[in-house]
């Protein structure tokens, strides 16, 4: 018997190789601070799935894509039956942590990998054929909105637009995609269950000394793409009663979001996450500003109040600014828990390898927030040192990420057998 880890099933053998292969991703897109910059369909995005490809080839895995560049690695032991799918997404924010997405892949795929050696060794034939995979543009820093890839997978986003939509530059998806050979005709593998490992991004695992978080529901999320418009004048020899000036407008905005959070403490969560200032220029009062704006919560009661309170905001900012306000939700999601049945199964798999673990919900988005629309879907959490996360700092131990690994393999085994 090959020596394991604790109670683990994970021998040392397969713990290093899985974060020998880590080691290998992280280099894709690599930071001066340690970090990764992959934005979807970007050169190091590319790189990294051309690189993935490969792995999963390696192992006796097919690799397709479907319309909008998921990529899957695909192992057909049973005849036209449907799939486990597991894995996360390996595009990132542009300073991003070299764990948020990319973990996930790779552990779903080295599940799948350890699955296939063992079935094959055993002559076994599992209820369910295996698919890893690297879901497109799950991030949204590129292309809005995130989760693009298992949106139109799961059919909640059409195709056509999800492929019309433009980066800041006004490269389409269709366009950034074309090139790169990932771009296919098919809807992809037909999924019977889903399996995703993330690391959690926050500090709850941490603080309570939990190795292997059970996510049994999600936060909802309202997500909004305002417009403030305005009109160029000279910061300087305007008067100020001629002025609309759209950065005001949008400054407004920006500090009523956090005075927004305070009104509901710990329940709601939100941010201004990105600015685009026009003209932007010095001297020149800004005509217009693109936000970004992201409401999170964890009770639908109290998002439906705060997004009420935000449309009397708008027009408030819109008469104290002089400016105009249009908005739109470009994503939104609400409080849907994962299925009992897979938060079970998922104890039971913590509880057998030994591994400490809780139930958690998720505050940040994943494509399991989708796939569990769609079929039964088990999300497991890791700790994040400290939770940082959306930062080159993001640090999970590597014990924590076989440990991960372990329960994953066992939870996909129990899935694909039925
Ligand atoms: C996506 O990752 C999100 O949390 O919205
Ligand atoms: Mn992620
Ligand atoms: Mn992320
Ligand atoms: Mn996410």
């Amino acid at each position: 018997m090959a020596e394991t880890i604790g109670a683990a099933t994970v021998t040392l053998e397969q713990a290093e190789a899985f974060l020998r292969d880590f080691a290998k991703m992280s280099e894709f897109g690599a930071t001066p601070n340690g970090g990764v910059d992959r934005q979807a369909a970007s050169e190091a995005d590319i790189a990294q799935r051309r690189w993935f490809a490969g792995l999963l080839e390696s192992h006796g895995f097919r690799v397709e894509y479907d319309r909008i560049g998921n990529q899957f690695g695909l192992l057909e032991l049973m005849p036209g039956a449907p799939y486990v799918v597991v894995g996360s997404h390996m595009d990132s924010q542009p300073t991003a942590g070299r764990y948020d997405g990319a973990y996930g892949v790779l552990a779903g795929a080295h599940a799948a990998f350890r699955l296939a050696e063992e079935w094959r060794a055993e002559a076994v034939i599992p209820r369910y054929n295996l698919a890893v995979v690297n879901w497109f543009n799950e991030e949204g820093s590129r292309f809005v909105p995130s989760m693009m890839g298992s949106s139109v997978y799961t059919g909640v986003l059409p195709v056509g637009q999800a492929l019309a939509t433009t980066d800041r530059a006004g490269v389409s998806v269709a366009e950034a995609l074309a090139p790169t050979g990932f771009l296919g005709d098919g809807d992809g593998p037909p999924a019977a269950f889903c399996a995703e490992i993330h690391i959690e991004q926050g500090r709850l695992l941490e603080n309570a000394g939990t190795t292997i978080g059970l996510v049994s529901a999600s936060w909802a999320a309202s997500k909004y793409v305002v417009t403030v418009e305005g009109a160029q004048a000279h910061s300087g020899a305007t008067i100020m009663d001629d002025r609309q000036d759209a950065l005001y407008g949008a400054a407004l905005l920006v500090v009523f979001a956090r005075e927004l959070a305070d009104r509901f403490p710990g329940a709601l969560h939100t941010a201004v996450g990105q600015l685009d200032v026009y003209p932007n220029s010095p001297v020149v009062v800004a005509s217009e500003v693109k936000l970004l704006l992201d409401l999170r919560c964890a009770d639908e009661a109290v998002l439906a109040e705060a997004n009420a309170l935000l449309h009397e905001r708008f027009a408030e900012i819109e008469r104290v600014a002089n400016v105009g306000i249009s908005q739109t939700l470009s994503h939104e999601w609400g409080i849907n828990p994962y299925q009992p049945e897979g938060v079970a199964l998922a104890r039971a798999a913590a509880e057998r390898l030994g591994y400490a673990h809780g139930e958690i919900l998720t505050v940040a988005g994943h494509d399991s927030i989708n796939m569990k629309e769609m079929v039964p879907t088990v999300m497991l959490f890791v700790p994040s040192v400290e939770g940082v996360s959306h930062n080159e700092g993001e640090y999970t131990r590597d014990d924590d990420l076989v440990a991960g690994l372990d329960v994953l393999t066992d939870v996909v085994r129990r899935l694909a057998h039925g």
